[in-house]
């Protein structure tokens, strides 16, 4: 089971990953084979990292919020529940798109659409980071009531 602690350092390990891959995502490096591939498993495991961590958000996190006696918490779950949804839907689509077959030719439309999936994410760890997370803390929700 994953509390508020666990949910953050997922964050930054998921951050950590991003950044690690960042710099490969140029036409340039991308053209050349070896590095293509290397990409593509990178992106395949922070694909894989983020549906793990938003499936777990989603086990661990949501339910409990969602029946809450708080409406002020049910209410923003809801909303951070919704918001979840979209962005597994991109992830879905992303690897459908570019990660599903061996194929390491990658474009510029692969290295904007991965931008994209980057900024997406960021957006919404920034809002779990500095909406949710401080509110269910300061509701007194958090580490004891999601247990480990
Ligand atoms: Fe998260």
């Amino acid at each position: 089971m994953r509390n508020i602690s666990t949910l953050r350092q997922e964050h930054k390990e998921i951050a950590q990953m991003v950044e690690e891959i960042r710099p490969m995502l140029n036409e340039k490096d991308l053209a050349i084979k070896p590095l293509a591939k290397t990409a593509h498993d990178m992106l395949c495991d922070i694909v894989k990292k983020i549906s793990d961590h938003v499936e777990g958000e989603d086990k661990d996190l949501y339910p409990s919020l969602l029946v809450s006696d708080d409406p002020k918490i049910k209410s923003v779950a809801w909303g951070f529940k919704s918001g979840e949804q979209s962005l597994r839907r991109a992830l879905g689509d992303y690897q459908k798109k570019w990660l599903k077959n061996c194929d390491f030719d990658f474009t510029q439309a692969f290295i904007d659409d991965t931008l994209d999936l980057f900024e997406r994410l960021g957006t919404r760890v920034e809002q779990e980071e500095k909406i949710l997370f401080p509110r269910l803390e300061h509701a007194g929700i958090g580490a004891e009531a999601i247990p480990e």
